[in-house]
This record gives structure tokens, C-alpha cells and sequence, in this order.
């Protein structure tokens, strides 16, 4: 164990790293490789959930290393966003613009996912001149205000109310409740597969019924695939699969292959409405940072040119047929985006807490503590999923029920 002074990172970590949950983990790491985490007594753990969906392209990918080596003798901060010219910036907003369907050409980067959110709904109330916003039942879009505004989760929000005004929940893949948005509705923000829910899949008509409804009112259509995107769910965004294609499109998470950036996408005509009346109508200071673009860039092109996404359905099919026992209940989920149900919180705290001391690192969900979270790096090999899958067996075989103050 890491000293310093006399005092163990561990006390210090307490004491003076601001603690949200009364029991986190506390694995003490000394290095990230790959599918790996490694402690300081050099024990090896599975990543499988990629950081919360980050590590898409594991820890440390060679290319994206180089790329941030590169960047780092170059420049890093040189001024607040989109006054000079940055080249990897550009670089990044054309290859994504490349990427993405019409009429999404045009991408406003932050340094989050929940800063996306804000800026998304500012654009979203700029471009209509409304203000109601519409969100879902379980929704997470995030944790600044205006984010958990549109969270779709009451246990998280009440402590922090007041907080936007007119914001109606709806509840998630019901059909007969898109009445509700009207001609006063600014826009629907909506996780395209909803993932701290326990990971739901909608039903693809009511995506498309909902974009229909959002044309039909001039409502803006904003997609969260924060979590979702770069590839998690077998396709580079999950919209692709519900042939729909949103007004403003939301990403961060893995797309920086483990720095922070976000983004909020929408064409050009929209986002010019962030130019007038006021100027400068959304900004930040480190948005769009030269050294977050370079490796955002080097991820997506390792993404495309490693073909990580064409290996996401058999590697899922693969977790499928390996982890089956008479304990789990379902597995929910699509591609490398899984929710593992066991049906009781201490039962799924206990099967985590082993696979931990076994070596493998899962989560629980924010909104769903009875089942686990597997959402492994895409690069994860057939043979370290078979390992890894073993390993959730043996715990679960060897996991004791334990009641464990989960805290969050
Ligand atoms: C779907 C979704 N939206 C938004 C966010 C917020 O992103 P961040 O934590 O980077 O602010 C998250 C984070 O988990 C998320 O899963």
C-alpha cells in the first residue's frame, strides 16, 4: 500500500477526495493495460464495464497514446473555444460530420456529457422560442442543474428542487402518452437505449413515432447516446438500428478513449442561432481542447479502422451463451451495453463484491441495483470474454447472500 508520510493513499483518499458514497470501492490502481486494471499489489482485474462505458478502445490503445504524445509537443490549451484555429479540433468536427448523417455537420465540443445536455437544451429553446422540455421515466442524462432536471428519477432529483421549470416526464416506450408533446414543446431529449435504467431497449416503432410526433410539432429531437455511442451497442450510434436520426445529437464517454470531451451535433443552420442574441450564446473555456480532440480523434479512427464494431454482436452472442445459471434471471441489453438481472439487490451485491476479490471488476446501475453491468472495452477478445465470464460464474457459485451498504 502507497504511502505518503505516514498516511495511506487509502486515509488520505477519504479524507480529502470529496466522497459521494459512504463505501466505494477503493481499488487502489496502479495501472491500466488493455481489458486490465492493476492494483498496487499488482493483482489483475477484467475491466468490464470500461470505466462506465469510457474505455471503449481499452486503457492506453498504442494509437491513441501516440496521438496524445504527439498532440503534447505541440500545444495544449491555447485559448477559450472556437477562436483560433486548432487543427485537431477540426480534424475531429470534420471526421464526425463525416460520419454521421445530414444534417448533423455542424459539432459544438464540451468537456462532458452533461454539459452536452445543457448546451443541447439551450439550443433546443433558442431555435424554437419554447420552453417546455420533455424528457423520460428513468432517464439519466447527467448531474449538473439543468441535467437532472430532465432525470426521470425523483430520488434524485427532490433534495436539489427547484429546479428548470416546465419539464414533463413521460413514461419511457409508451406509445399513447406522445400526445403530450405539443407546438409548446422545445424539445424531447431521450436516451436512445436508456442505460442506468438497467439498460432498456425501446421499441423501435415508438422511436420512430416519437420523431414522427416531434416533426409534426416542430419539437426538436435531441438523442443521448452518451452512453450508447462509439460503437457500444453493434453500431457506431444506436439511432442507426431505429432508423431515426435526431435534430441534436449528444456524445462524451468514449469518445475521448479516456480524456474527457463531449459533444452536441446539429446541423449548421441550428447552431448558428448560438452567434445572435445574444453572441456568444453557449461557452467554455476548455471545450473542444486541443489534447481531448487528438485522442478523440485517434479513438474514432481506431474504432473504424480496427473494425472493433463488426465483432460486437458475436462477442455479445458469446456472453449470452456463457453466462447462463439458474441465478440470473435475464439478460437485458444490446452488444457490449448488458444488464445481467439477478432480481434482488443483495444478491447482485454480493455476486459484485466476489467477482471483485475473483478479479473482475462490474458495477451495479444508478437506477437499477439488481442487476450488473456488463460493458466490457470493445477490444476485449473472444478467449478474455470466455475468462471473464468464468470468473462471473465462480462468483456467483461462490458469493454468500451479504448485505452491503451500497451508498449510492
Ligand atoms: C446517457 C447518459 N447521459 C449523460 C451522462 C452524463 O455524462 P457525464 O457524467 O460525462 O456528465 C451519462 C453518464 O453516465 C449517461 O449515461
Amino acid at each position: 500500500m502507497d504511502q505518503l508520510g505516514n498516511v495511506s493513499l487509502r486515509n488520505l483518499f477519504l479524507r480529502h477526495v470529496a466522497q459521494t458514497s459512504p463505501s466505494p470501492p477503493m481499488l487502489e490502481v496502479e495501472r491500466a493495460e488493455g481489458v486490465f486494471l492493476y492494483d498496487t499489489s499488482s493483482k489483475r482485474y477484467f475491466d468490464f464495464i470500461s470505466g462506465i462505458s469510457v474505455s471503449n478502445v481499452g486503457h492506453r490503445h498504442p494509437y491513441v497514446i501516440a496521438a496524445i504524445q504527439d498532440q503534447l509537443n505541440r500545444y495544449l490549451h491555447v485559448m477559450v473555444y472556437g477562436e483560433f484555429i486548432q487543427n485537431p479540433q477540426i480534424k475531429l468536427a470534420t471526421k464526425l460530420a463525416n460520419i454521421l448523417p445530414y444534417p448533423l455537420d455542424s459539432v459544438y465540443f464540451v468537456n462532458s456529457g452533461s454539459e452536452a445536455v445543457e448546451g443541447a437544451i439551450k439550443l433546443a429553446k433558442r431555435i424554437t422560442n419554447r420552453t417546455e422540455i420533455v424528457s423520460f421515466t428513468n432517464a439519466y442524462h447527467g448531474s449538473s442543474h439543468g441535467a437532472l432536471s430532465v432525470m426521470g428519477n425523483e430520488f434524485f432529483k427532490q433534495a436539489y428542487r427547484p429546479l428548470l421549470p416546465d419539464v414533463r416526464i413521460l413514461p419511457y416506450n409508451k406509445e399513447p402518452e406522445l400526445e403530450h408533446i405539443t407546438l409548446r414543446t422545445a424539445c424531447v431529449i431521450v436516451e436512445t437505449f436508456q442505460g442506468e435504467a438497467g439498460v432498456l431497449i425501446p421499441n423501435f416503432d415508438w422511436l420512430r413515432n416519437l420523431r414522427k410526433r416531434c416533426n409534426q410539432t416542430g419539437t426538436l429531437l435531441i438523442l443521448d447516446e452518451i452512453q450508447t455511442g462509439f460503437g457500444r451497442t453493434g453500431t457506431m450510434f444506436a439511432f442507426e438500428q431505429a432508423k431515426i436520426v435526431p435534430d441534436i445529437l449528444l456524445i462524451a464517454k468514449g469518445m475521448g478513449g479516456g480524456l474527457p470531451i463531449g459533444a452536441f451535433i446539429a446541423s449548421r443552420n441550428h447552431m448558428q442561432h448560438l452567434m445572435h442574441d445574444p453572441v456568444l450564446g453557449h461557452i467554455t473555456t476548455f471545450g473542444g481542447n486541443a489534447l481531448c480532440c487528438a485522442a478523440a480523434l485517434a479513438t474514432l479512427e481506431v474504432i473504424l479502422t480496427e473494425n472493433l464494431i463488426e465483432h460486437v454482436e458475436e462477442k455479445e452472442t458469446l456472453i449470452r451463451s456463457l453466462l447462463i445459471h439458474p441465478e440470473i434471471l435475464e439478460i437485458r441489453g444490446k452488444g457490449l451495453l448488458l444488464a445481467v438481472e439477478f432480481g434482488s439487490v443483495e444478491r447482485s451485491l454480493a455476486v459484485m463484491t466476489n467477482c471483485f476479490q475473483l478479479g473482475l471488476i462490474t458495477d451495479w446501475f444508478l437506477f437499477a441495483d439488481t442487476c450488473l453491468r456488463i460493458s466490457p472495452p470493445l477490444t476485449i477478445t473472444l478467449e478474455q470474454l470466455r475468462e471473464a465470464c468464468a470468473i462471473f460464474i465462480q462468483a456467483i457459485e461462490e458469493s454468500s447472500t451479504i448485505t452491503i451498504d451500497s451508498g449510492k
